[in-house]
């Protein structure tokens, strides 16, 4: 890997440039895509430039506070690595040199459960409040397994994705013939992923004390029912765009679902967050967490775990800059009165958030 000292790049933009030079077609492919036509990724990123602000002036904003609460723990940003299957094939190392990079800066990680090198080993590498996400592949016993050994890891929560019931066709991997061994054939277990139902998520709660988290929610309807069943976290995710095709942008789904849980449950959300400004605006909409998919994956394949240290800390600096020039100290103070509906000045791509790249 070829890559200069992290402090060398001083722009986001430097950092995806990085990772677009040094990961092969194959991953990078894999990365950036999403299912089909990949509507539902562009409209997440769509959603977001769609967002306006309304700064106040003449506030004392000389000190910040951008620090967050995350299941009850004191995080030094509201953000998080959404889990990423497959990372092993982005950098060396794959989740435990995620963890490392996650757990020097302070943010916590989500392990995906189809990543190397595993829920011990990556839980081993780095001491960073961790949770883990699960793909239910298997039946009951195999699901409390993991709930176990998750437990024994001084995981925080446990997460189940929900939007993969069907297989989904990822175009650019299958038109570049890059196959992972998950994405090859349907993988062993998918009857189980395709059977899922809230009766699973029923036994869950009645069985086990590991606060839950439901990743995948996208309408106020299965916000309620989530809640209805105690889980504590509503994880509003459209896989990134790698599922249904044509879904709504997850920015333009907060607002349904912060108004549905109404405070009854923590509401996190991802898809295309990117920059600071992107943070910003998925608390003041009443996200308490924002998963960060690929932008995470720019800066370890950029320059591995200090790549991914060096890529928190230039978008911690963009969410201080937005929040000074809001007039707002701490994110705490900010709500929907920051925002307004205005219309987008470009198309939503991949990497449209970051103009000086092309797409
Ligand atoms: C390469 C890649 C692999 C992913 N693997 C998983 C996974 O194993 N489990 C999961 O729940 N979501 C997975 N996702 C979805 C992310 O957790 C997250 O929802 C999405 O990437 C957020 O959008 P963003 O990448 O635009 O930030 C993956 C996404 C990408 C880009």
């Amino acid at each position: 890997m070829n890559a200069p000292h992290t402090e060398e790049f001083l722009t986001l933009q430097e950092l995806v440039a990085a990772a677009r030079r040094n990961l092969p077609p194959g991953p990078w492919g894999y990365l950036i895509g999403g299912a089909e036509t990949e509507t539902t990724a562009r409209r997440n990123r769509l959603a977001l430039d769609s967002i306006a602000f309304r700064p106040r002036v003449l506030r004392d904003v000389s000190r910040i506070d951008n620090s967050a609460s995350f299941l009850g723990r004191r995080v030094r940003l509201p953000v998080f690595l959404a889990p990423i299957g497959g990372l092993e094939s982005i950098v060396p190392g794959g989740a435990a040199e995620a963890a490392r990079g996650a757990a020097a800066f302070g943010v916590p990680q989500m392990l995906s459960s189809v990543c190397q090198p595993g829920l011990e080993a990556t839980a081993a590498a780095a001491d960073t409040v961790r949770c883990y996400q699960l793909y239910v592949r298997g039946d009951d016993a195999w699901v409390d397994d993991h709930v176990r050994r998750a437990c024994d890891n001084g995981y925080a929560a446990f997460c189940l994705t929900v939007d993969v019931a069907m297989y989904s066709r990822r175009e650019r991997d299958m038109v570049g013939r890059f196959i992972k061994p998950w994405r090859a054939t349907a993988p062993a277990g998918s009857s189980f992923q395709s059977a899922l139902s809230w009766d699973q998520v029923k036994r869950f709660k009645d069985k086990h004390g590991l606060p839950l988290i439901i990743k995948g929610i996208a309408t106020a309807e299965d916000a309620e029912i989530a809640v209805q069943h105690g889980v504590e976290v509503i994880y509003v995710s459209n896989h990134g765009g790698r599922q249904l095709d044509h879904g709504l942008g997850s920015a333009a789904v907060l607002p349904q679902v912060v108004a549905a849980v109404a405070g009854r449950a923590e509401v996190w959300v991802d898809g295309s967050f990117m920059r600071g400004t992107d943070v910003v605006k998925a608390v003041a909409l009443g996200a308490s967490a924002v998963g960060l998919g690929r932008l995470p994956c720019f800066g370890l394949a950029a320059a591995g775990a200090a790549g991914l240290g060096r890529t928190l800390e230039i978008l911690e600096e963009e969410v201080r800059v937005c929040l000074g020039l809001l007039g707002v100290t701490s994110l705490a103070g900010l709500t929907p009165q920051y925002l307004a509906a205005a219309p987008p000045t470009q198309l939503p791509g991949a990497l449209s958030a970051f103009p000086l790249l092309g797409d």
